[in-house]
């Protein structure tokens, strides 16, 4: 069976760590890179979490250093409550001993979508200064992905400081996710999404009897990883308990999953109240051609059952 091969750029992270680990199940994916960005934690952390993340599910892709800092607005966040230490919750990994590629994340991205030749699927999972650092040096780069994917934005946000009307990963680079949304047509698979597909503390009690059952890496750090996610979660608020990335990987296994509705989007990169907003024209009211699958609807028990599968999958390996 001919592989999709696929790129994950992303701020790993905890909802990070469990969207890599889903697509790596996937039989019909091939992990081609991990790219790093700065996000959740700082980049020097993103990037070993890449790194660890692929020796841990022994993946073999590249992995791709990219931004420590976003295009415009200064951002730096040292460490995260929602990730815990170190970023994926606390888990402290062995040294690793795979080295990351000479070349950044925006040239790994182009080259190897230029080799698949219109067949590589891009996922984005943080903020999305890499693609527009990709967008910016290789205006053509559209020409040669099959899909983009990401998980940001939404009807509502997360981000208290703008009134909560913007999602973090596009908050933290608004002008990168303004210029990515005028050049690529994205599937977004935003809060609205994520938080309809929220695990509930039963499914977290199911994937640590599942992960439990494994006698192998992948297994004892899922289970370290869901262990987290669910003492993080239930006492805290509602959305720490929603594995917000692994959705947008989930949608691209299996279409049932999650439903997109096609609207013209638009992001608010001007520092005012409501930056890094994705304005969802519904009512077709700016007179502009749609440009953005938006996730709407959601099978919340299938994607539980898939991140079980999941959990059973690398148990069972
Ligand atoms: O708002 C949720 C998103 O921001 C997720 O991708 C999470 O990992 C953080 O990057
Ligand atoms: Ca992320």
């Amino acid at each position: 069976m001919k592989k999709i091969p696929i790129i994950i750029d992303c701020d790993p992270g905890v909802d990070d760590s469990y969207a890599i680990a889903l697509a790596n199940s996937h039989p019909e994916f091939e992990i081609i890179a991990l790219t790093a960005v700065e996000g959740n934690v700082p980049a020097v952390l993103t990037r070993h979490n890449c790194l660890c993340l692929d020796e841990t599910f022994d993946i073999g892709a590249k992995v791709a250093y990219g931004a420590t800092v976003p295009l415009v607005r200064p951002y730096f966040r040292e460490e995260s409550a929602t990730h815990g230490e170190g970023g994926v919750g606390g888990i402290q990994f062995p040294a690793p001993a795979k080295q990351p590629e000479e070349k950044a994340a925006w040239d790994v991205i182009y080259e190897e979508a230029v080799k698949h030749n219109g067949e590589l699927v891009l996922f984005a999972v943080g903020p999305l200064t890499n693609i527009a650092t990709a967008l910016r040096k290789y205006p053509d780069l559209p020409e040669y992905l099959k899909k983009f994917v990401i998980m940001g934005g939404g009807t509502f946000g997360n981000v208290t400081a703008t009134g909560a009307k913007a999602e973090f990963n596009i908050w933290v680079d608004p002008t990168a996710a303004k210029e990515v949304f005028e050049k690529l047509e994205v599937y977004m698979v935003g809060l609205n999404a994520t938080h309809a597909a929220a695990v509930e503390e039963k499914d977290f009690d199911a994937m640590l009897e599942l992960t439990a059952k494994g006698n192998n890496k992948e297994s004892a750090f899922l289970n370290k990883l869901t262990a987290f996610s669910k003492e993080n979660s239930f006492g805290r608020g509602e959305d720490n308990n929603v594995i917000h990335d692994a959705l947008a990987v989930a949608a691209e296994i299996d279409p049932e999953i999650v439903k997109f509705e096609k609207y013209y989007v638009w992001v608010e990169d001007r520092e005012i109240e409501n930056v890094g907003e994705t304005v969802i024209d519904f009512k077709g009211e700016n007179g502009k051609e749609p440009n953005c699958w938006v996730a709407m609807d959601v099978n919340q028990p299938k994607f539980v059952q898939l991140m079980k599968d999941m959990c059973k999958y690398y148990a069972e390996k």
